[in-house]
């Protein structure tokens, strides 16, 4: 039997305190690994640092907001003083709210790129120099929209198409020292904040869950599955993928969902001002 054992291996899950990173942080934990995570919330931060614990795992945590570069780089020193050389990154902070780009307001728009694009290499930028060197891996967590245009999502889909760029760039400029970078893209994962905001309706979730090829939503296992085979010595030759992890959906279960969001999403009123 297959297993992976990531103990002596310290991991950084950040954006790891809620839904999908949440349990690629436990996943990590289960399978021996020191875990850290980083959000926004304090209260979120601790809690998951305590459940961490609960699983065995020797586990820490910081607050920051991906937007501030300082306070990245002074939460990652900390983990670094606690734990040593990160040997992991698993960077997936975004925020999301479906509006048509003629109604969200450009802060709307900002805040977005903001938190998934510029937070995306902040977070590489500030872990590169504590990263170990040869054998490190690094995952983004993109998302559907980075290769898919969807309604609704103008802020995303730019934001995630220049998280993918980053991955491609990095695998080129970092694969020398022995440090490999790839994306993850989830499909519609269940249960999710990702999407009680993009499927809304339980029938939109309905048509959803119909439209994956392989007939079910994804769940966080799913994504903390492939992130453990990505960053294992199993993937040692897999560099620079934009690897989908989604029961076929990309290959064109937006349609249907598209099908069903749009009306909502046209009467949508405007949070733009002007
Ligand atoms: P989620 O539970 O809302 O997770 C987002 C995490 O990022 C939380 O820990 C949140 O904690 C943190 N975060 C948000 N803004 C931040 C900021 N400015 N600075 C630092 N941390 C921040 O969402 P999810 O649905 O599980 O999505 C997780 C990832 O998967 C995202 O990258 C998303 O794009 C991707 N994805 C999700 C789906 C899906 O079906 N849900 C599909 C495709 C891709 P705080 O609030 O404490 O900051
Ligand atoms: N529809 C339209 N515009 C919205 C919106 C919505 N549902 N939610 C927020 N905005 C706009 C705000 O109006 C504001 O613009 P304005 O100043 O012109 O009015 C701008 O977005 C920023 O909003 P604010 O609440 O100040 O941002 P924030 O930085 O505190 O939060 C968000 C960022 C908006 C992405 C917030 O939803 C968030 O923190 N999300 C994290 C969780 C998440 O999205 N999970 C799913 C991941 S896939």
């Amino acid at each position: 039997m297959l297993t992976l054992d990531f103990t002596g291996s310290t991991v950084l899950v950040v954006g790891g305190t809620s839904g999908i990173n949440r349990g690629i942080a436990e996943a990590f934990a289960k399978h021996g690994a020191k875990v850290a995570v980083a959000s926004r919330n304090p209260q979120k931060v601790a809690a998951t640092v305590a459940a961490l614990q609960e699983l065995g795992a020797q586990a820490t945590g910081f607050s920051a907001d991906v937007r501030d570069y300082d306070s990245v780089v002074a939460g990652v020193n900390q983990v670094v003083a606690e734990f040593g050389p990160i040997d992991i990154l698993i960077s997936g902070a975004a925020g999301n709210f479906p509006a048509m780009a003629d109604k969200m307001s450009p802060n709307g728009f900002k805040s977005v790129v903001e938190i998934d694009l510029l937070g995306t290499y902040h977070v590489v930028r500030a872990v590169y120099p504590h990263l170990r060197r040869p054998g490190a891996s690094i995952i983004n967590i993109s998302a559907p929209q980075a290769v898919v245009g969807m309604v609704g999502q103008a802020h995303v889909c730019a934001a995630k198409a220049g998280v993918d760029m980053i991955t491609r760039t990095l695998a080129l400029e970092w694969g020398v020292e022995g440090i490999r970078v790839n994306s993850i893209i989830p499909g519609p994962i269940d249960g999710t904040e990702g999407m009680r905001r993009l499927a809304p309706t339980p029938e939109i979730h309905d048509a959803c869950r119909k439209s994956v090829p392989l007939k079910r939503m994804g769940v966080p296992e799913d994504i903390a599955n492939a992130c453990l085979f990505l960053s294992s010595p199993l993937a040692s030759y897999i560099h620079g993928v934009i690897l989908p992890v989604d029961g076929g959906w990309v290959l064109g279960g937006y349609a249907a969902v598209a099908s069903a969001m749009e009306p909502l999403l046209r009467v949508m009123p405007a949070r733009d001002k002007n």
